[in-house]
């Protein structure tokens, strides 16, 4: 009698086990996905932090090591950097600046970025206060080129005048590279650091049972709103909410969500940069794909996933920023939750059948077909930027939309073709949806 009933306890365990395997992987999601949605104007950010201020990421160094390790390796920190402090952190080749450069190394005080460009930071007296300017010339990384640089042709070129020595860092870039600017004005730490995504930790610091905000606490809508903030194009909120132009906030136009705190609502601070579907601007193309850098944001909340309630750093590790799968390469960073035959697609029963690819080729690569590179981090860069729009732009579309061929994920590879041809390789294999035929249906000229 024991044994039967050890027997059958051991059956009904692998049971289990088999039923906990055949579930769609998206299954672990299920609590996140199913969270209470508290919409975008609530305030999330906690009583306690309310008084609490800036205090620098080596506060929290001592308690938090681990975290502050992997930021610290992670290039948010390395955004901002003190060229007086490091002469290394330069990345151009100042032997080979131009004449005609308004600036000299020996001036500039901070750089900017280093991965795709470096721009540099001078102290300068703008409108009556100290401020930054930028230098008239730019690093190019990637082509290893000095580039012209004219910060003042955008939005807001109403607002400033067109010289780099007038035009200040303050309004339009410190907000999002220095920790704390956003709501204070004041730089307090060089570059993306603990508070910019947790909020002022004074309080916290002293006494840990003060909470700061944790932005995956809540609804997951709003936990890429810390994200947002910065990895979102946008325009200044006062064009909204006081009717204003670029030309009537004259020296004062900002380029950032002024006054936006982690857990406060960012919708109240923040305009995004517009865009319809079937319209072509400077920042997106006519399908809504990026046509420049940091526009993540303004993708992701066209996509399913978003709205689903999958989150930035689902994929992204908040303080690392490297992918959140066990593998970095290959297609575990979407396979982590997607499976083949599952309800969240695709719908086929394996790889091959659904990129109509070799397994172990390129062309089966998930991030190849579904996040192209559709932008540029400046005028004469290559094309780097990997779209955040995720759904499958078909090269019909693509041609439609009168977006460059390079943009669309087939052509990217098969430059010998035609988008014609590759529609067609599509249809061959079946792939098209009745409306996929038709052009662009929504807003299309
Ligand atoms: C004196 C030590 C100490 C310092 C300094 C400190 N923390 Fe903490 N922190 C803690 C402890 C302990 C916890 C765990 C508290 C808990 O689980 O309730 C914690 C929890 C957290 C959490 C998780 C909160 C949650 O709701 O899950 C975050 C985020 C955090 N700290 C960020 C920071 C930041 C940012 C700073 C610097 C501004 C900082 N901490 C400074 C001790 C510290
Ligand atoms: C780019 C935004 C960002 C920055 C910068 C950042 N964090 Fe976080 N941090 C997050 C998010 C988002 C979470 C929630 C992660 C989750 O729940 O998976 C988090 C979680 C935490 C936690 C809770 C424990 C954990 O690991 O999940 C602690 C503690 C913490 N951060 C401390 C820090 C400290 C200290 C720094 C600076 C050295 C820092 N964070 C910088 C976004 C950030
Ligand atoms: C305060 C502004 C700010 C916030 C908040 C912020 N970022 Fe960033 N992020 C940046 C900037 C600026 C860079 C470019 C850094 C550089 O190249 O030095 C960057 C770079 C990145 C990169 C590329 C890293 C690499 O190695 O190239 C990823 C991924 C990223 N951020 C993800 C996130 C995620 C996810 C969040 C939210 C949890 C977030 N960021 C919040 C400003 C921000
Ligand atoms: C709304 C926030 C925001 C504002 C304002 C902003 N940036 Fe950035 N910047 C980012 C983010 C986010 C990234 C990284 C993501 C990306 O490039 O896609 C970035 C990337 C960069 C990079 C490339 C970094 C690298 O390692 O190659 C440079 C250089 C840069 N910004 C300079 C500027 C300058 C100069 C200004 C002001 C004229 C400015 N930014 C204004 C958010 C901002
Ligand atoms: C060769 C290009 C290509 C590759 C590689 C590719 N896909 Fe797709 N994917 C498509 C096309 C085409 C569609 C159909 C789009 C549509 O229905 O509008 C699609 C649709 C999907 C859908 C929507 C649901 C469905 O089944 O129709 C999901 C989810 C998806 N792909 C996930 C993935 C994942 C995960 C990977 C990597 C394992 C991947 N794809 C690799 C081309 C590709
Ligand atoms: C479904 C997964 C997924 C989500 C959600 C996602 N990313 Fe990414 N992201 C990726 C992958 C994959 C890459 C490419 C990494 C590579 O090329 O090594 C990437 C690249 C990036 C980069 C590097 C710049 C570039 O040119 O590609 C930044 C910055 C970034 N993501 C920010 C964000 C932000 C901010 C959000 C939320 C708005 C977000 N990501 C949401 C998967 C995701
Ligand atoms: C954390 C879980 C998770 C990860 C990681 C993830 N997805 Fe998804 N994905 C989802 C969910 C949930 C949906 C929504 C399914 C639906 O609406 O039918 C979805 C839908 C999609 C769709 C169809 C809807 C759309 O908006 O286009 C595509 C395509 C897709 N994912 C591609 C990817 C790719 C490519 C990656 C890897 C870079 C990835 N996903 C990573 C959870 C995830
Ligand atoms: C990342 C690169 C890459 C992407 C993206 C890609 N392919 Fe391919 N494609 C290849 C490679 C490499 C081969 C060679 C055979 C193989 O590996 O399966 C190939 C083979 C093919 C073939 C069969 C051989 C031929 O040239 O006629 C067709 C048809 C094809 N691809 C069409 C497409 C279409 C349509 C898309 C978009 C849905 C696409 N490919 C996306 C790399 C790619």
């Amino acid at each position: 009698m024991k044994k039967v009933l050890t027997l059958f306890i051991v059956f009904l365990l692998l049971l289990s086990l088999l039923i906990w395997f055949s579930l769609p992987k998206i299954t672990s999601y299920y609590t996140q996905l199913t969270k209470t949605r508290v919409g975008l104007n609530l305030d999330l950010q906690p009583e306690a932090q309310k008084k609490a201020r800036f205090v620098g990421s080596q506060k929290c160094k001592k308690c938090h090591e681990e975290n502050y390790h992997d930021w610290k390796g992670s290039m948010h920190s390395k955004m901002i950097q003190n060229i007086k402090a490091d002469s290394s952190v330069v990345v151009a080749d100042f032997s080979k600046l131009p004449d005609d450069a308004d600036f000299t190394l020996a001036e500039a005080v901070y750089t900017i970025g280093s991965k795709f460009k470096q721009r540099y930071m001078i102290p300068a007296t703008i409108n009556g206060k100290e401020d930054f300017r930028l230098g008239n010339y730019q690093w190019n990384s990637q082509t290893e080129k000095w580039q012209h640089f004219k910060p003042y042709k955008y939005w807001y070129k109403d607002s400033y005048p067109h010289d780099n020595k007038e035009f200040p860092t303050s309004n339009t870039c410190d907000g999002c590279h220095f920790t704390g600017f956003m709501s204070t004005g004041e730089r307090v730490e060089p570059a993306i650091a603990c508070e910019s995504c947790h909020g002022p930790g004074s309080e916290h610091s002293k006494d840990p049972d003060n909470p700061v905000f944790k932005a995956s606490l809540s609804d997951p809508i709003r936990t890429n709103e810390v994200c947002f903030q910065c990895h979102m194009r946008n325009r200044d909120k006062r064009i909204e909410t006081q009717n204003l132009n670029a030309k009537k906030m004259w020296m004062n136009a900002k380029d950032y969500p002024d006054g936006y705190e982690p857990g406060k609502p960012l919708i109240s601070y923040k305009l995004p940069a517009p865009f319809a579907l079937g319209k072509e601007t400077k920042e997106f193309w006519a399908n809504g794909a990026a046509k420049k850098n940091r526009t993540q944001g303004n993708e992701y909340i066209h996509d399913r996933m978003y709205k689903h309630g999958i989150t930035c750093i689902n994929c992204h590790d908040p303080h690392k920023l490297t992918n959140t799968a066990q593998k970095p390469e290959g297609n575990d960073a979407c396979i982590k939750c997607h499976s083949f035959s599952s309800i969240i697609g695709p719908h086929q029963d394996t790889l091959e059948q659904h990129t109509h690819h070799k397994a172990e080729s390129k062309g089966s690569l998930c991030t190849e077909c579904h996040m192209p590179k559709t932008a540029k981090h400046t005028g004469k860069s290559p094309l780097t930027v990997r779209s955040h729009l995720f759904d499958f732009t078909y090269p019909a579309q693509t041609k439609a939309y009168g977006m460059p061929p390079e943009t669309n994920a087939c052509y990217a590879c098969h430059k010998d073709k035609s988008l014609d041809d590759l529609q067609d390789n599509l249809k061959e294999w079946g792939k098209l949806e009745w409306e996929k035929l038709e052009l662009p249906p929504i807003g299309f000229k």
